[in-house]
């Protein structure tokens, strides 16, 4: 059995869970004015964020530490939050959901076939979109509901993505240093395929918050250094500072 420290996470996701049952949900009520251009793009998201994460979870027990399973647990369950969340949100500005969407199930078609590492970090591909499209909703968004989500949205994948970077430090550290280097590089040139791929598809979205569609593509690849440096063996921010360093 694979001994590690994620008993920290597991605290730190259990007391979001606490602090988010005590705060309770937006005010659904006041209701939310979103233009067309939003409603698609927060639809796309929304799509994204919801899934059971049955094929994480078992890859996760596979790996056979109990703490880090209960960890990632309690991530899918964030992530179905944020599903939840913007369902709403789309309710409150007089929108539904999508049924699916092909880039999602492409994208789920792919993951499936993969194991924990490569599952990690194409999941931390969507995650650091994530970061930089939540940003742009929050600080940007004309409508006080939107950046209510957004930020709250935010600040737990300002959590995520430490998370997944410890893990695969600890998975990328039996490859030889250049390997790693090798593999985070790569990461960080698809990390710019996505996000290019993310700013052409919302760009409207991301116009309508002040964000054009290379700022968001540079903003998001700057973001990127610190995560390819913390997975190939630089420090990983805890628990405690998340957030501090996205
Ligand atoms: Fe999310
Ligand atoms: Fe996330």
């Amino acid at each position: 059995m694979i001994k590690t420290g994620y008993g920290a996470w597991v605290r730190a996701f259990e007391s979001e869970r606490e602090r988010r049952a005590a705060v309770g949900d937006p005010d659904w009520g006041r209701g939310a004015r979103l233009p067309a251009e939003l409603v698609r793009s927060i639809q796309k998201f929304q799509v994204g964020e919801d899934g059971d994460g049955s094929a994480l979870r078992g890859k996760a027990d596979l790996a056979g530490d109990p703490v880090y399973s209960e960890a990632v647990r309690l991530f899918v369950a964030e992530e179905q939050n944020h599903a939840r969340m913007l369902r709403l949100l789309l309710e409150a500005g007089g929108a539904g959901t999508l049924e699916g969407h092909w880039s999602d199930a492409a994208f789920v078609r792919v993951r499936r076939l993969l194991g924990l590492r490569v599952e990690l970090l194409v999941l931390m591909i969507a995650e650091v979109v994530a970061l930089g499209y939540y940003g742009a909703l929050r600080d940007g968004a004309g409508d006080a509901l939107v950046r209510e989500v957004a930020g709250r949205i935010l600040a737990d994948e300002e959590r995520h993505v430490p998370f997944h970077c410890l893990r695969l430090q600890e998975g990328l550290a039996v490859l030889p240093r250049p390997a790693r280097r090798a593999v985070t590089a790569g990461w960080r040139g698809l990390l710019a395929c996505a996000a290019t791929l993310v700013a052409v598809d919302h760009g409207p979205a991301l116009r309508a918050c002040g964000v054009g569609r290379g700022a968001f593509v540079a903003r998001t690849l700057r973001s990127s250094a610190w995560m390819a440096r913390a997975m190939s063996g630089g420090p990983v921010p805890a628990p405690a500072e998340a957030g501090a360093r996205v």
